[in-house]
């Protein structure tokens, strides 16, 4: 597996071996309870009740794991996998390390809930500085952070983790497996939505975690199974189908945003434009190094809430949602939805439209929306 690009990973990720008249993907199996032995009831099959076992779910765990490189549980949702792991690690009088700057509701979490029963909380910008690792039982960073996409060196903040005795986590939400491995630049963990570019189609929503440890995996798993935060057979199928095209989605939507980068760093109506892949973004030396591809999300200022509306309401195709990595090119106005950000400022992320009508429609919709 490891010797194959990324194209044919996905396309082969979680597969069965293949038996004649079977499909290559197995169909979705919906059941909450299945036939047990009636003597030796559960244990003779992996098929028990559905909350803990489900074979679509299983083989779309596999795929995942094999992206990310260790055993990977799926979950409902980003942030039950979050959740998840916060709780399934931390215990009052605990220490965990967030980020100031990544998806704020895991901060909502953290302040509402966890500080609630006892767990401190200190929180770090990605970029740092960060508080000294010592007496902390978990460090988690989102990199690239979600929205402003600052980077962090997984490898150096992991060995700073481990030698104070602390382990350490990565969102990978924005980066996914393809963009860069964690677990391989030695996180003991990794977290992630799969309701982004992982999955890509904007139907669904996915959380997993990854792991290399089996002790970390059991204990994450004995939580998914008391809390029920699974997906359903549905979703997992759908979700692994969407896996095999992931190299294919990645590659046109991060040359989509080389191109839109190009066209906005040109315009002087355009300001704060940041993407770890342009050469002169403070993210770039960094992510250049450790990240595989860059991913198709940008971001920008264009100045107050309401030039932002008139840029999407004249574009065509940018969507204004919520969300990212999708097939459609969409634009987020992330104040709207309590991020510590400017009122103008947007988070894109390019589709996979053909770059030449995007990045047309992009300038079309920047002019119509008028000057700064
Ligand atoms: C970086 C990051 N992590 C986690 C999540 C939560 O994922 P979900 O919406 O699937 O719960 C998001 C959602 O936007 C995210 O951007």
């Amino acid at each position: 597996m490891s010797e194959w690009g990324d194209g044919t990973r996905c396309v082969r990720a979680g597969l069965p071996e293949p038996a004649p008249g079977d499909p290559f993907l197995p169909g979705p199996v919906f059941a909450a309870p299945y036939h047990l032995d009636p003597f030796a009831g559960q244990g003779t099959s992996p098929n028990g009740y559905g909350r803990p076992d489900n074979p679509t779910r299983r083989l779309l765990e596999a795929a995942v794991g094999e992206l990310e490189g260790g055993d990977c549980r799926v979950f409902a949702t980003g942030q039950a996998a979050i959740t998840g792991l916060l709780l399934t690690l931390l215990r009052p009088g605990d220490t965990v390390v967030l980020p100031t700057d990544g998806y704020f509701p895991v901060r909502a979490f953290a302040t509402d809930v966890l500080e609630g029963i006892g767990v401190r909380v200190l929180f770090a910008p990605t970029v740092g500085p960060y508080p000294s690792f010592e007496g902390v039982r978990l460090v988690l960073v989102e990199t690239p952070a979600n929205p402003g996409l600052d980077v962090v060196d997984v490898a150096a903040l992991a060995e700073r983790a481990h030698a104070a005795g602390a382990l350490f986590a990565v969102d990978n939400t924005t980066a996914t497996p393809l963009g860069q491995r964690p677990l391989d630049l030695g996180a003991d963990l990794v977290v992630a939505s799969g309701t982004k570019a992982l999955t890509g189609h904007s139907d669904l929503l996915l959380g997993y975690l990854a792991s290399r440890s089996a002790e970390l995996i059991d204990a994450v798993t004995t939580w998914r199974t008391t809390t029920g935060a699974v997906p359903g057979a549905f979703d997992a199928w759908l979700a692994h189908r969407s896996l095999a095209t992931l190299d294919l989605r990645l590659a046109r939507q991060s040359a989509n945003a080389a191109a839109v980068v190009d066209l906005l760093a040109g315009r002087p109506d355009v300001t704060g434009l940041r993407w770890p892949g342009r050469p002169d973004d403070p993210a770039y030396a960094v992510a250049s190094a450790q990240m595989r591809r860059i991913p198709g999300v940008l971001s920008f200022d264009l100045g107050d809430a309401d030039r932002v509306g008139r840029f999407v309401e004249a574009a065509r195709l940018v969507a204004a949602a919520t969300s990212f990595g999708g097939l459609h090119t969409t634009a987020d106005r992330r104040a709207q939805w309590g991020d510590d950000t400017a009122p103008g400022f947007v988070r894109l992320s390019c589709g996979a439209e053909d770059t030449a009508d995007l990045v047309a429609d992009i300038a079309a919709a920047l002019d119509a929306a008028g000057p700064l």
